[in-house]
């Protein structure tokens, strides 16, 4: 399973740095392809000789060293590998990641990285419970960064307590299993997400009121599950995703003409909320007050249906399409003719608009309630309500699901 695999071992400062000696023996061992980084710390423990030896690679251990910088080592360190693990992960360390500080090689790759991370850490059990290290553990388990261990038992410090590295084949399991679940490996996945902007002139546009979560989120699920993906994404205030091929556009045509350009692909998942119309002619300069106060009329005309387009596609029909349907009444009858009249596979349906309470219902807000509409279920499948990310992942099942069978 680990067969090729490119994994890079930052090695920080922890007497159990001895044990990855045989972590890095044990991967050898299972073929895959080890580059270490070294930090000051790992270095009191363990030697560079060493570690190469055994790696059978080059040892990095310097940010500032010229001959790897030239070539802009750091990036590349952080960049090349399909997983990074952090063995043994000091208190120290993880204090560092949770604070985005970059002051030697390891902590600057790991801040540059796009790629995902795995932490062995070790340290005294009072060092663990403390509140510090608690709340930067939280944050690390937050952003996706996955801990194996610590064990329990006798410490280096003479204590007994939680603190203790876990064993290299512990570790070498939790890297398998990373690897097992990526069920999407090898597809590749277009979401399109956010609204689109289309301009009258210069400064004013016609929008809506998305705000791309949903999309972001999806992104996201499908990442964790090995696609690949390229988010083509109208104007947001989200993050870009962190391994996704970001494309930023503004209006229909721009979006529509970016997904071309990505296809092929396999799964293409239209969330975005594109806008239906254009100005016939958006104006060069800003439209004025006319002197007698009337107000401008505007013309329009419509945009291209991207879902429809793509879903009928002559040739780079993607496997699976998926669109969403959002509707402030019939929900049913709505997305069941959507679903027909794009030619799309699925149809996530759900009620936009005002609460009682005044409240968004989907739109800018972290939660939603989805109606999953399929050609084969003559019902739609209600889910129960639940936040965007918690929609992606079932999402990404239903997905899964799909190409298993
Ligand atoms: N969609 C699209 N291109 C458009 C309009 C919509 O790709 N020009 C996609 C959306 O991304 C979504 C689905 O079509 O996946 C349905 O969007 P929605 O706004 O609910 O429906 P409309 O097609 O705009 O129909 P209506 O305005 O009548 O509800």
């Amino acid at each position: 399973m680990l067969d090729g695999k490119k994994i890079l071992l930052i090695i920080s400062g922890g007497i159990a740095a001895y044990k990855t000696l045989d972590l890095i023996r044990i991967l050898r061992k299972e073929n895959a392809h080890v580059t270490c980084v070294l930090t000051k710390g790992g270095a009191q423990f363990v030697t560079p000789l060493s570690v190469a030896a055994l790696s059978e690679n080059q040892v990095y251990d310097d940010l500032w060293s010229l001959t790897d910088e030239t070539q802009m080592g750091h990036i590349r360190l952080s960049r090349e590998h399909d997983l990074i693990i952090i063995a043994p992960g000091s208190a120290h360390m993880m204090a560092k990641m949770a604070h985005g500080l970059a002051d030697d090689l390891a902590s600057t790759l790991l801040l540059a990285s796009d790629k995902p991370i795995m932490i062995a850490p070790a340290m005294n059990s009072v060092m663990w419970r403390h509140k510090a290290t608690r709340a930067n553990v939280d944050t690390l388990l937050e952003r996706g960064i996955v801990s194996v261990g610590p064990n329990e038992g006798n410490l280096a410090c003479g204590e007994n307590g939680i603190g203790r590295m876990s064993e290299p084949n512990e570790i070498i399991s939790a890297i398998k299993k990373f690897f097992a679940n990526k069920p999407l490996e090898g597809l590749h996945a277009l979401v399109t997400a956010g609204p689109t902007y289309e301009p009258l002139d210069p400064v004013r546009f016609i929008g809506n009121r998305s705000s791309g979560k949903q999309g972001y989120a999806i992104a996201h699920a499908l990442l964790e599950a090995g696609a690949q993906v390229t988010l083509v994404s109208g104007p947001t205030r989200e993050n870009p995703v962190d391994g996704a091929n970001m494309v930023y556009v503004e209006t229909a045509l721009e979006m529509l003409a970016a997904c071309e350009k990505i296809l092929p692909v396999d799964i293409c998942i239209c969330s975005a909320a594109v806008s239906d119309w254009r100005a016939k002619k958006a104006n060069n300069q800003k439209i004025k007050k006319t002197s007698d106060n009337e107000p401008p009329t505007l013309s329009f005309v419509e945009n291209p249906d991207i879902l429809k387009t793509i879903s009928n596609h002559k040739n780079k029909r993607p496997d699976l399409v998926v669109g969403f349907a959002a509707e402030t009444e019939n929900i049913e009858s709505y997305a069941r003719s959507k679903l027909e009249r794009k030619g799309c596979n699925w149809i996530m349906a759900n009620l936009v608009g005002k609460n009682r309470n005044g409240k968004e219902k989907a739109f800018g807000s972290d939660e939603n309630q989805i109606y999953f509409f399929t050609h084969a279920d003559k019902n739609p499948e209600p889910w129960e309500h639940m936040s965007k990310k918690h929609i992606a992942h079932r999402l990404v099942a239903k997905i899964t699901e799909h190409f298993k069978n």
